[in-house]
């Protein structure tokens, strides 16, 4: 099994570089954010309950985020290994995520950093305002509470798998294919040291 956490700010193209990484290596995206925007779609409880936390550019409480991701290792079979989008966010995720991974006799291989600089972001992501619904990219100070978030709360994370010699940098401006293909060669040297 291949898992690997891809990992950056908000805005770093983690959602779009996944998509390839599933279809090349055979994973599964786990995104949380995805499936908390499904939960407030569908009007679950859970959904009403993120609802709040997600159009402030705030976190999930780390309880609601790690039953997600416990409940899908159980549930989704037959597949080469799971990328991790958007999750861990807290050191506290983290290492749930390590124990939930142990309990299932397997490992984190390595944390993919996409690292893009703040003005990328924003300008990413007031584009995908104007294109998309989504009501978290609607508004600038939203956008900045969730970066100013992410370097709080969830940068953390990259050093506690730095820890664990995890951690991988990747530039994340270029385009799209050429991240891909920095993504690709780091993967590719992950597979042939594991072998
Ligand atoms: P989440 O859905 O995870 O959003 P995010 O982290 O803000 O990330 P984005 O999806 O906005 O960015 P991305 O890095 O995936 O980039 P993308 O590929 O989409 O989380 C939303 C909310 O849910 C959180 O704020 C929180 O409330 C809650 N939540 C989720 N997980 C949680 C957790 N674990 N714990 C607690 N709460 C949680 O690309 C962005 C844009 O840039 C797109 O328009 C794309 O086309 C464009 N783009 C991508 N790559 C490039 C490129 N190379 N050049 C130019 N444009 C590009």
């Amino acid at each position: 099994m291949l898992n690997l956490v891809l990992f950056g700010p908000p805005g770093a193209g983690k959602g779009t570089q996944a998509e390839f990484l599933e279809r090349e290596y055979g994973l599964k995206q786990l995104a949380t954010g995805d499936i908390l925007r499904e939960a407030i779609a569908n009007g679950t409880p859970l959904g009403l309950e993120a609802k709040a936390f997600m159009n402030r550019g705030e976190l999930v409480p780390d309880e609601k985020v790690i039953a997600i991701i416990d409940e899908c290792l159980d549930q989704i079979k037959g597949v080469n290994g799971f990328i991790f989008d958007g999750f861990p966010r807290t050191t506290a995720q983290a290492e749930r995520l390590d124990e939930l991974i142990k309990a299932r006799n397997q490992k984190i291989a390595a944390l993919l950093l996409l690292d893009v600089p703040r003005a990328e972001l924003l300008k990413r992501l007031l584009l995908r305002g104007q294109q998309s619904g989504r009501p978290d990219d609607q508004d600038e100070s939203i956008i900045e509470n969730r970066i100013e978030v992410y370097a709080r709360q969830t940068k953390p994370v990259a050093d506690y798998f730095e820890k664990q010699g995890k951690l991988i940098k990747i530039d994340g401006v270029g385009a799209i294919h050429e991240v891909t293909a920095r993504l690709q060669q780091a993967i590719e040297k992950l597979i042939s040291s594991s072998k």
